[in-house]
């Protein structure tokens, strides 16, 4: 794998992701969090918004004092209080970065900013050129990009790399884009800027599309993806890191990209950022789910016991997780409920599993999803005496 296809996962579960509403997080969180990001191995860690409060900035500072290995990163908005504050907030780390926005989109600039397109390159030039003052890895984003003229991000990028930016951030703030605009957006910024600046997609996830955006910015040349854990963020979200991540691992025949994810520590860091967020995941969720790695049809779990590749095109192991568990309930089949037994311990007759799968799928029926203290029963239950 060349470092052309490399991708850099920037993680901002502990910025945008601590956005979610409702979601809090002090400092000895934010740093265990980060510590466990670190492990995970991703390249980026968007510390927080500095400017928010002094809490916000000393969290960061925190981070950035004690979390080795990927670069960390402090937001700020292209002023200098801001850029001040994220300064001051990454200092300490062993490499430091400076992420600083502007909106570009008609409506943001006339109604949001109440700024002429000249006044917002002139206001992204000074910003870019003040956070170089300070750190040199510096990333400009242009906010509600997608909303944008792409001649006026490509003069602005211009502009700010000129500057000094060295990754030029494309956000679909408002989680409005398809893939195959984000495809051709960034194949079109990539024409237009010198080769040694990294684009980067943050998308959202309002369509539901932000995995599927962020797969096709990279298809346009986006070399660095960013996404929180379990997907958390404003309003419906930000891209999924563990979903982007596996779409590029289980489907490298197709896109060919690399992260330097591990992807056993993503189970775990999806857990731990559910548990000190107070943000449950949704047991279809992809990848984290509960169900993400569970039989229940009786025609799955068949073909899963023949070969786990008949309905499984990841396994479970990778992404850190027990080995994918058959749901015992009313649409399972006779082979899942033998094997079931087997696990249990029970070696019991043919004629006798054929009795029993008649009780189990009786009592399935009325109770719906059945645990390993149901199976027992139902074998140790004298045959003549009625079920409760
Ligand atoms: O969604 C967005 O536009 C952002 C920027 C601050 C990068 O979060
Ligand atoms: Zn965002």
């Amino acid at each position: 794998m060349t470092d052309a296809n490399r991708i850099r996962i920037f993680d901002t579960t502990l910025r945008d992701g601590e956005q979610s509403p409702g979601v809090a997080l002090n400092h000895a969180q934010k740093l265990e969090i980060a510590h466990q990001l670190a492990r995970l191995g991703v390249d980026v860690i968007e510390a927080g918004f500095p400017i928010a409060s002094p809490g916000d900035l000393e969290g960061v500072s925190r981070i950035a004092r004690e979390v080795r290995g990927p670069i960390i990163a402090g937001l700020a908005r292209a002023n200098r209080a801001d850029i001040e504050a994220a300064a001051r907030a990454v200092e300490d780390a062993e490499r430091p970065r400076i992420h600083t926005f502007i909106a570009t989109s008609p409506i943001h600039m006339a109604k949001k900013l109440n700024m002429t397109p000249e006044q917002v390159v002139e206001r992204a030039v000074e910003a870019v050129t003040f956070a170089r003052s300070f750190v040199d890895d510096v990333e400009f984003s242009a906010e509600d990009a997608t909303r944008s003229d792409p001649q006026f991000m490509a003069r602005i990028f211009r502009a700010v790399v000129d500057a000094g930016a060295t990754t030029i951030n494309v956000p679909d703030t408002v989680g409005y884009t398809t893939p195959e605009e984000m495809r051709a957006l960034f194949a079109f910024l990539r024409g237009e800027l010198p080769a040694h600046v990294i684009l980067s997609a943050h998308c959202h996830d309002d369509l539901g599309m932000a995995v599927a955006n962020s797969v096709a910015a990279a298809e346009g040349g986006a070399r660095q993806i960013e996404c929180t854990i379990n997907g958390i963020g404003e309003r419906a979200g930000n891209a999924s890191l563990e979903e982007i991540v596996m779409a590029f691992h289980t489907r490298r025949d197709v896109y060919a990209f690399e992260t330097g994810i591990r992807t056993r520590e993503l189970y775990r860091s999806s857990r731990l950022v559910s548990r000190l967020s107070g943000m449950p995941v949704q047991p279809n969720k992809a990848i984290v789910g509960d169900n993400a790695f569970a039989h229940e049809s009786g025609i799955h779990q068949d073909g899963v016991i023949k070969a786990r590749e008949t309905y499984e095109i990841m396994n479970a192991e990778l992404v850190g997780r027990e080995a994918a568990v058959l749901v015992m309930g009313k649409h399972s089949g006779r082979a899942a409920f033998r094997k079931a037994l087997g696990d249990l311990g029970y070696t019991i007759s043919d004629e006798r599993v054929k009795d029993l799968f008649a009780r189990f799928k009786d009592l399935a029926d009325r109770k719906g999803q059945i645990y390993a203290d149901d199976l027992r029963a139902l074998v140790e239950a004298r045959a003549d005496v009625p079920e409760a």
